[in-house]
């Protein structure tokens, strides 16, 4: 074997062996350099005789050519590993979960006061808002509810210490207070929800201090007693997510409505777990009525040209309801472990198309 096909074995073994493009540059470098190995024996060629230099010329630059080939197809070689290991580092993966170490829930109540926001907006409700700190007038007189009335009894209301001018602040002890407030600045007809804290001084396994309500009112020129159940009636098949809810409206009395109804559905109990919809026994769920004349009067407007209807309902208790949540005092404990069980995925909105829950 001549020594130049002795050298070109090495240096294309050299070249496919060489591991980056670094190591291949450093062969080609030995090889076709200035002092590289192929350019040592150009050189010899001035010494040779005419006939040697006719034999190794073409030969040399035979062998010039399949190494600069060589390395020019190496070089591609290791290019295309070099991508392909960054392709393969710099994946992302976009079938993983968005937040694979999501810790926080939504609420019950939360979830639910969106459910009840959705289901009546639906209706074509707005929503409305008071202040939690209110005054005798809102809380109660204009309600209805002069200062020796026995109802003033069974609020449990936390008062303020007398202000300069005598007056005792309230926490409100329901969401009806928004019924004059929002009389006062809206024009009827009137279509509003407004649900909100509410706060009364009892606590037992059914009632905290603070706990949250409903309150809805409509007022126009002739609302009636039908348009209250329609409603209510709707609202509950919505919020059960049932095509029919048996209820049953029964005679009551608030101050602030008459005639008053309280609202029961129809349920039964299985092992301690109750079920809404179905079954002989009965739960209430909210109270409700038409509004009392003096009402709208207290509210500014006039009650021979407007007339309408009141109900206030429990969010919380509409929450253990649907989602069987059997203690209300675990809503307002923040123990992690109860809102990773009960809570609901951020994701989720409630919308009436799709379901609510
Ligand atoms: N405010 C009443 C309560 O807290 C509920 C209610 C509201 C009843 C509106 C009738 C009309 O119990």
């Amino acid at each position: 074997m001549t020594d130049i096909s002795k050298l070109e074995i090495e240096i294309m073994a050299e070249i496919a062996n060489a591991a980056d493009e670094a190591a291949l540059e450093a062969v080609r470098i030995a090889a076709l350099g200035k002092k590289g190995s192929v350019s040592a024996i150009m050189k010899s060629l001035g010494a040779m005789t005419p006939d040697e230099r006719k034999e190794m010329g073409p030969k040399l630059n035979g062998l010039k050519t399949a190494i600069t080939d060589a390395v020019g197809t190496r070089a591609a070689e290791l290019r295309e590993v070099a991508l392909e290991a960054r392709l393969v580092s710099e994946k992302i993966d976009v079938t993983l979960p968005v937040r694979p170490q999501q810790r926080g829930t939504i609420h019950p109540v939360s979830q639910v006061w969106d459910e009840v926001v959705q289901i009546f907006a639906d209706l074509g409700f707005s929503v409305a808002e008071g202040p939690h700190i209110e005054t005798d007038f809102y809380n109660f007189e204009a309600l209805n509810i002069p200062p020796e009335h026995p109802a003033r009894q069974e609020h449990d209301t936390f008062y303020f210490n007398p202000r300069e001018d005598g007056e005792r602040m309230v926490l409100r002890t329901h969401t009806s207070p928004v019924q004059i407030r929002t009389m006062e600045k809206t024009e009827p007809p009137i279509r509003i929800i407004a649900p909100g804290r509410t706060y009364r001084c009892d606590s037992d396994q059914t009632h905290t201090p603070m706990f949250h309500q409903v309150e809805g009112l409509v007022l126009d020129s002739d609302t009636h007693l039908g348009n209250l159940k329609w409603c209510l009636e709707e609202f509950c098949k919505a919020f059960f997510e049932l095509d029919e809810v048996k209820m049953r409206f029964r005679a009551s009395h608030f101050p602030f409505t008459e005639p008053s109804m309280e609202v029961d559905i129809g349920c039964s109990w299985e092992d301690g777990q109750v079920k809404i919809g179905v079954g002989d026994d009965w739960m209430e769920i909210l109270g409700s009525g038409m509004v009392h004349p003096d009402v709208i009067r207290a509210g500014g407007l006039d009650p021979d040209k407007v007339q309408g209807f009141a109900f206030g309902m429990g969010i919380d208790r509409l929450a253990m309801l649907k989602y069987g949540i059997p203690d209300l005092r675990a809503f307002f404990e923040a123990d992690l472990r109860w809102l990773r069980h009960y809570g609901f995925s951020a994701l989720n909105v409630p919308e009436l198309a799709g379901g609510l829950s």
